[in-house]
């Protein structure tokens, strides 16, 4: 084990262990600093910070890479589907034939949610933003299913609640779908695969015939595959806190879809669409949305640009910007919103200020036009975000659930707030 040392003005003060991890990247242990010597470290937005030691995903920010439990992205998107992703995120290991074939039994007979439910989607205004209703319900889902069986082994409880979210929230994000646009609800099928199931619960209608388009299907599995989990991201993150202090997976969950929901975050796909659309709708030329991103005093953002951890391209823009063209040429459509964004990224590539702050597309400046392609509303982009991410944050909420060394977050903080004052009696302030 490799050491480090501390100087303060030139005083040695501290000696500690580094760390170097599978992937060779090294870390300072500082987790006796505060004990051994009073001092913390500070790191607002925690870009150089380690919050846990984890095994589920690999990604190299430098290199553009990215790997689910050692599998490559691309490997993933080109030989899976996302049930079988779901399963290694969450399982640690690729399912076989006969786990893949129950694991997708076990899903459907899990996708119907609580019929006292339904009262509450009938609650809200049809304005409603479907993150809103999402998160609010995964949280309801503890009230339904407590999973409070006590003779019931806890692993086996676990179990069942990890796949009771897998699936229920895909029908809770479809529901929400129906209900917002005054459509009746359509049920869970068991003759449909997951994405296949979740098509038809948003637009099976009895006034015509329909059966989920297979281009669709396919194309809804990779995209909920390149969700599927990103490392310590801000809502895996929050899933991790909130996990933390042994609250209940819907409740971490629900974090985590508030948390996505932010356009800094998850929320960018839904962001890129109308920033895509004002440009077109205001005739704004590709060279005054390059100025304006640039242009601090003009609150314009190149939205689905820029990225905390990579400093490349996204790979999974790279594959995004593959399938926007792949989906459109099989449903024989164009967008003129896609022949803006790969203006929009040639000029942005091209340009000073964007190499300069390794300014690249990320996971969400694509996305939503394939989303656009297949029918599914703008508001709704960041709610296929989280059911991609679903299985990731699963798989980070049970990874510190099993981990005996893990303890609550509490973070410490640089404090500049007033120093010690008496406090003057009111008859006399
Ligand atoms: C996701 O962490 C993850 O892994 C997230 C995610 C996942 O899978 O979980 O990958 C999903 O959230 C992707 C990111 C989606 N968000 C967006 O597309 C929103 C637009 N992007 C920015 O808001 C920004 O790039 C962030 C939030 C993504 C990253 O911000 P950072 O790392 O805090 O970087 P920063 O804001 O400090 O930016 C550095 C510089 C600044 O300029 P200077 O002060 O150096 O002059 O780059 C500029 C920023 O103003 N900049 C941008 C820009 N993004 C950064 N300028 C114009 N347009 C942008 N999009």
């Amino acid at each position: 084990m490799k050491k480090a040392k501390l100087f303060i003005d030139e005083k040695e003060v501290y000696e500690f262990p580094v760390q170097v991890d599978n992937m060779k990247g090294i870390s300072l242990d500082i987790r006796n600093l505060r004990k051994d010597t009073g001092m913390i470290t500070y790191d607002p937005g925690f870009g150089n910070t380690g919050s846990c030691q984890s095994a589920v995903t690999f990604l190299d920010g430098e290199k553009g890479i990215l790997q689910y439990r050692g599998y490559a992205i691309e490997d993933l998107v080109e030989k899976c589907d996302f049930v079988e992703v779901a399963f290694l995120l969450v399982h640690g290991s690729l399912p076989n034939k006969k786990e893949r074939y129950k694991y997708q039994e076990l899903l459907n007979n899990h996708s119907m949610i609580h019929a006292d439910m339904m009262d509450f989607f009938r609650g809200y205004p049809d304005h409603a933003h479907p993150m809103s209703i999402l998160s609010a319900m995964v949280v309801s889902l503890s009230a339904f299913y407590p999973e409070i069986d006590l003779d019931e082994d806890p692993e086996a409880q676990m179990d069942l609640t990890v796949t009771r979210l897998l699936s229920k929230m895909r029908t809770i994000a479809a529901f929400t779908y129906r209900k917002l646009n005054g459509m009746d609800f359509v049920n869970p099928s068991y003759k449909y695969s997951y994405c296949a199931n979740f098509l038809n619960m948003m637009f099976s209608s009895p006034v015509r015939d329909y059966t989920p388009n297979p281009v669709h299907v396919k194309a809804i599995n990779k995209l909920l595959i390149l969700h599927a989990d990103h490392e310590q991201n801000c809502s895996t993150t929050a899933v991790r806190l909130i996990g933390s202090s042994e609250a209940s997976l819907y409740a971490a969950v629900s974090a985590g879809i508030c948390a996505l929901w932010g356009p800094k975050h998850g929320g960018a796909n839904q962001a890129v669409i109308e920033m895509l659309e004002k440009i077109r709708d205001d005739g704004i030329t590709v060279d005054e949305a390059i100025r304006k991103a640039q242009d601090k005093d003009d609150p314009f953002k190149l939205m689905g640009f820029g990225h905390r951890v990579y400093k490349t391209y996204d790979p999974r823009a790279k594959i995004a910007r593959k399938l926007c063209r792949e989906v459109l040429d099989d449903l024989g459509k164009s967008d003129e919103l896609l022949d803006i964004a790969i203006d929009l990224e040639q000029q942005a590539l091209k340009n000073e200020y964007f190499i300069e702050r390794n300014l690249y597309p990320n996971i969400d400046f694509y996305t939503g036009i394939i989303f656009r392609a297949m029918g599914i509303p703008t508001n709704m982009y960041t709610v296929m975000f989280a059911l991609g991410r679903l299985p990731g944050w699963i798989a980070h909420y049970l990874e510190w659930h099993h981990d005996p060394y893990e303890k609550i977050g509490r973070p410490r903080q640089h404090y500049i707030g007033p120093t010690p004052k008496q406090v003057v009696p009111l008859e006399e302030r």
